[in-house]
């Protein structure tokens, strides 16, 4: 099986939203401080460039998450492979993901964090793709809307390759 890659939002458009996201949530943070966590690895690359667009004081922290599932499919079987480096307690937290599928993954994880009591828990994720959502996931920040299509760059990946693609591309497969 090979694939090609058709894109769907442009280097530019993303750039631009990236810099609209930063400039909403520095307004809407304004006085406070942001606990900035990325889910690793697709939301890293959205992570450094949205940071880079707030003006209010950041910190930053990875957390790598699996889920087993098909290789386009997450299952809800959430494993934590790498934790926080240090307690979020009383942290304005802002959850920093690349694409919402199923709504799964951060059903777990959102539960998981509301546990270590941070001061507010808020959720920015670049891709949304509501179409296939089982979990119900309250979304602050979103980037854009999809269809229910398998997409690629940015940091998203299929197995692992196409991460560093500067635009978002959508993944088409043909039997050869
Ligand atoms: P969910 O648990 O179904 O919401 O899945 C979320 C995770 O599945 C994301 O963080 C991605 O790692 C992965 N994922 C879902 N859809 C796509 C896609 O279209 N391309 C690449 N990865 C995806
Ligand atoms: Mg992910």
């Amino acid at each position: 099986m090979s694939e090609k890659i058709h894109e769907l939002i442009s280097e530019k458009d993303v750039a631009a939203k990236i810099a609209e996201l930063g400039a909403q949530i520095s307004k809407d943070y304004e006085g406070e401080d942001i606990y900035m966590l990325c889910i690793l690895k697709g939301g890293v690359f959205f992570m450094t460039e949205l940071a880079k667009h707030v003006t209010v004081p950041v910190s930053l922290d990875f957390m790598s998450v699996s889920s087993y599932g098909s290789q386009t499919r997450s299952s809800g079987n959430v494993r934590i492979i790498k934790d926080l480096d240090t307690p979020i307690e009383g942290k304005n937290v802002l959850v920093v993901e690349d694409i919402i599928d199923t709504g799964r993954t951060l059903a777990y994880l959102l539960e998981n964090l509301q546990q270590r009591k941070p001061k507010s828990l808020k959720l920015c994720t670049l891709l949304d793709k509501p179409e296939q959502r089982v979990t119900d996931v309250d979304v602050d920040y979103v980037g854009f809307q999809i269809p229910d299509k398998f997409v690629v760059g940015y940091g998203l990946d299929y197995d692992q390759h196409y991460r560093n693609l500067p635009y978002i591309g959508v993944v088409e497969f043909d039997e050869e």
